[in-house]
């Protein structure tokens, strides 16, 4: 008898679990090139007053390619791709060491409803809880750089060029 519920409550796990798998499988995975879209996110908003500032810089090549150098190489204590990766998808060489992973910005459900202030705060200060660093030797403009470059790895969706509308995503604000 014990050994009847014992099997029984085993065969309930194993389907609960596998259609859990199923439920995760399930999710959306469209705009990004790899990785989790969209990801759970452990990192906390800023304050209202840092998160709505605006980027003060223009998207051109010198920015972004200033940003783009910054990203894959030269930031320090770590470049950004070590574990974002180098296309921003979330899956640099260092990321399955990291619970959470890291973001992947090629997601649009990830990045596009982030204010700019946020993206800065969160290069500045870190992200507590989570194996993202302070960058907090680079200057303003080396943060707001980065900011224009991870915004460009953005995949997006070729379905959001026939803007429908009301279907616009909801803002974290
Ligand atoms: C050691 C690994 C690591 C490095 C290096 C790293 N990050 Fe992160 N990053 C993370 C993790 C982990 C998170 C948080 C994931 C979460 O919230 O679930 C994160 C989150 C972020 C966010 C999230 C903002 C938000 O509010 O969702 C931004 C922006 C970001 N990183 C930018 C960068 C930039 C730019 C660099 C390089 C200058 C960088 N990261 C370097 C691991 C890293």
């Amino acid at each position: 008898m014990k050994s009847r519920i014992v099997r029984s409550s085993y065969a309930l796990l194993i389907i609960s679990s596998s259609s859990f798998l199923l439920a995760c499988n399930s999710q959306p995975t469209h705009n990004a090139s790899s990785g989790l879209c969209p990801q759970e996110r452990t990192t906390e908003m800023a304050p209202a007053v840092n998160a709505s500032l605006s980027n003060p810089l223009n998207l051109n090549a010198s920015n972004l390619d200033a940003g783009e150098q910054l990203f894959q190489s030269s930031a320090e204590p770590l470049a950004c791709a070590e574990c974002h990766g180098e296309k921003g998808d979330g899956n640099g060489p260092m990321a399955s060491m990291f619970q959470p992973a890291p973001r992947n910005f090629t997601c649009s459900e990830n990045i596009a409803a982030l204010p700019d202030g946020q993206i800065f705060w969160i290069i500045k200060n870190g992200s507590i809880g989570t194996s993202m660093p302070a960058f907090n030797k680079l200057t303003d403009d080396q943060i707001w750089q980065l900011t224009l470059y991870i915004r460009s790895l953005e995949v997006k969706p070729a379905k959001m060029e026939t803007k429908v509308p009301g279907q616009k995503q909801a803002s974290l604000y």
